[in-house]
């Protein structure tokens, strides 16, 4: 019986589910509960970037003889070693981490440093961007969202897209007034159907910010971890966030964890005056797999397959024979197809799932994230599916 049937007598929420109950995943499967094999184009939206049930991340779990629990007041060598290897792999000078159990918390952390770092208050970011469902993430993303809560945190502005010339004038005229604590974005909007942004944009950002003492808050859940073609996004653009949020991808989708990074003298600063403690966040079997998971993410060539399939994708979208006009937005496996209407894509992802594919639609968009170490075959299998559905 598929989820529509079954019905939600006891899950609270609005949002319906899509027509298919899971039963189990592998690599780049998954399976309903009638055995219904379906090609993952969307990675659990950017979790599992290493596919389903990574041999490595299994045994690492399998494997794991730590401590049940370690209270968050005490020290434990591996969340050590985590931070630094994250402060190895980061960009720029992003050195410190805080714990945490997933994005949201990351967001919620990264704007009570801003905060406390420039006794500011207020935040700007992008019109319609998503940073996660509590209260502060809501109030910082779309505004339609944030309108309906009605509690939530003052003074958040937004610009709307494009990322231009015009829209960095815009944002000076807000940052001038120097009350503006952090300016706060996806570096590439996965949650807006794969906004890619110009490098002299976010190079003129991250000046501005500089200029008027705006911390650069790059929110990286999405995005860390390969997605782009990089480990992460903002290494595109050559900029050095203040702070980043890292979470998703970082487990390969095992255990829910997360972490806000920043440097050490925004640490420094902030040490005293912001309290984050998170008694799940940095679970040690999370920390293990985070491990496991981020070590083979540096040894394996699995960027490269990503960039390699990139092109692949690249390809085959520009030469199928859509309908109408569309828009093919691709950068490493994170991949977005904007058509004129919204009716249409949702047409296309339901086609899609009937026939064993699964990806989104977001507005007017399609999204594609799959496993960065998915097989050539199978992508054009996927790939092959979705022409048929158009
Ligand atoms: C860019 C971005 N930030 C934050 C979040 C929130 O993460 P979580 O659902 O782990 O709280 C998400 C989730 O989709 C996201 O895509």
């Amino acid at each position: 019986m598929g989820v529509e049937q079954s019905g939600k007598k006891f899950l609270a929420g609005s949002e319906e589910a899509l027509p298919l109950e899971i039963k189990n995943s592998d690599g780049a499967y998954l399976y309903d509960v009638n055995d219904k094999k379906y090609i993952d184009f969307l990675s659990g939206w950017c979790v599992g970037n290493l596919g389903w049930g990574n041999s490595v991340l299994k045994k690492a779990i399998r494997e794991y003889d730590g401590p049940a629990y370690v209270y968050p007041g005490l020290s434990y060598k591996p969340w050590e070693e985590l931070a630094q290897l994250l402060a190895e792999i980061s960009p720029g000078k992003l050195t410190k981490s805080f714990r945490t159990t997933g994005g949201s918390e990351s967001v919620d952390t990264a704007l009570q440093i801003a905060m406390a770092y420039t006794g500011r208050k207020r935040f700007l970011s992008l019109e319609n961007s998503y940073h996660g469902n509590i209260i502060s993430s809501l109030s910082i993303g779309s505004s339609v969202t944030a309108d309906k809560v009605n509690n939530r945190l003052q003074g958040c502005d937004r610009v709307e897209l494009p990322l231009n010339e015009k829209t960095l004038k815009k944002i000076e005229t807000n940052l001038k007034k120097k009350t503006v604590a952090a300016f706060i974005m996806e570096p590439v909007i996965c949650n807006m159907g794969v906004v890619i942004p110009e490098k002299v944009f976010m190079q003129g950002l991250e000046k501005l910010c500089r200029k008027y003492g705006t911390l650069l808050i790059m929110d990286e859940v999405a995005t860390g971890f390969g997605r782009t073609g990089k480990l992460f996004a903002s290494e595109h653009f050559g900029i050095e966030p203040d702070i980043m949020c890292i979470s998703k991808a970082i487990t390969g989708g095992y255990v829910g964890l997360g972490a806000t990074l920043t440097t050490e003298k925004i640490e420094k600063a902030v040490r005293d005056k912001v309290e984050i403690y998170s008694t799940y966040g940095w679970h040690p079997l999370g920390v293990h797999v985070a491990l496991a998971n981020i070590r083979h993410l540096g040894k394996e060539n699995i960027l490269e397959n990503a960039n390699r399939l990139s092109n692949i994708f690249s390809g085959a979208l520009s030469s199928m024979k859509f309908k109408k006009k569309v828009e093919i937005r691709i950068i490493g496996l994170a991949i977005g197809i904007e058509f004129g209407d919204s009716r249409y894509p949702e047409k296309i992802r339901r086609k899609c799932l009937e026939e064993g594919l699964l990806l989104v639609n977001q507005e007017k968009s399609i999204v594609l994230f799959p496993a960065l170490n998915m097989d050539e075959k199978t992508a054009r299998e996927g790939l092959a599916i979705l022409e048929k559905c158009l």
